[in-house]
């Protein structure tokens, strides 16, 4: 039997790889942040079409910013995709938030618009935010959760963790929320040694 480890998203290291590194050293901008990160920042918002994008160390975090300039406090609603990876709703606890799940529907298998509706129309309290989840790189049903969350006057922070790279009617996922998450985990279809997450606010959204 060949034994042999097979490793899971194990680093490719290229020539550049080390060159910034070395230039990051040469220049003494190890810390705190530098032009690699500025162009990061700058190159993401350029390639996703969004105003402004940051750099944090994941997309979890990202997502925790986003919930944090929801004003999400102890008590408050917040209405989430459920068929998602959990750090798509875990922010809402870290705040104290109350997530409710709306379920998903039959064609790319993320949150139900119908479903979203009928919870705006249940609850007689305003939710703080909509968190919407593009799973395994499916855009949701995004032109729809953006009207409704128009309609309603609630922000929308869209997770697109997954998603990096998927259009949904041309443009790109990333950029139909208030505040938008990205992430660039080893997991994920893009990746990055370092930063991995990207929060952006949206220069587009609702
Ligand atoms: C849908 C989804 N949201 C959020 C995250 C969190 O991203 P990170 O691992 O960079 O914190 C992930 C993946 O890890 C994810 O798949």
């Amino acid at each position: 039997m060949n034994s042999k480890r097979i490793y899971l998203s194990s680093p490719t290291m290229h020539d550049l790889e080390m060159k910034y590194i070395q230039e990051a050293f040469d220049t003494n901008w190890v810390a705190p942040l530098g032009k690699n990160v500025d162009e990061f920042e700058r190159e993401m918002a350029l390639y996703i079409g969004e105003g402004y994008a940051a750099a944090l160390n994941s997309g979890t975090a990202a997502l925790h910013l986003a919930v944090k300039l929801c004003d999400v406090r102890a008590g408050d609603l917040v209405f989430c995709s459920d068929l998602t990876f959990s750090a798509t709703i875990n922010p809402v606890s870290y705040e104290g938030g109350v997530q409710v799940l709306i379920d998903s529907e039959g064609e790319s298998w993320n949150m139900d618009p119908d479903l979203l509706e009928k919870a705006f129309k249940t609850y007689k309290k305003k939710p703080k935010a909509v968190i919407v989840a593009n799973l395994y790189g499916t855009p949701a049903k995004l032109d729809q959760i953006v009207e409704l969350c128009k309609h309603y006057d609630v922000p929308l922070i869209e997770d697109a963790a997954e998603s990096l790279g998927a259009t949904y009617n041309k443009r790109q996922t990333g950029t139909f929320g208030t505040y938008n998450a990205l992430s660039l985990v080893v997991l994920k279809n893009r990746t990055s040694d370092r930063y991995t997450g990207i929060w952006s606010e949206g220069a587009k959204a609702a």
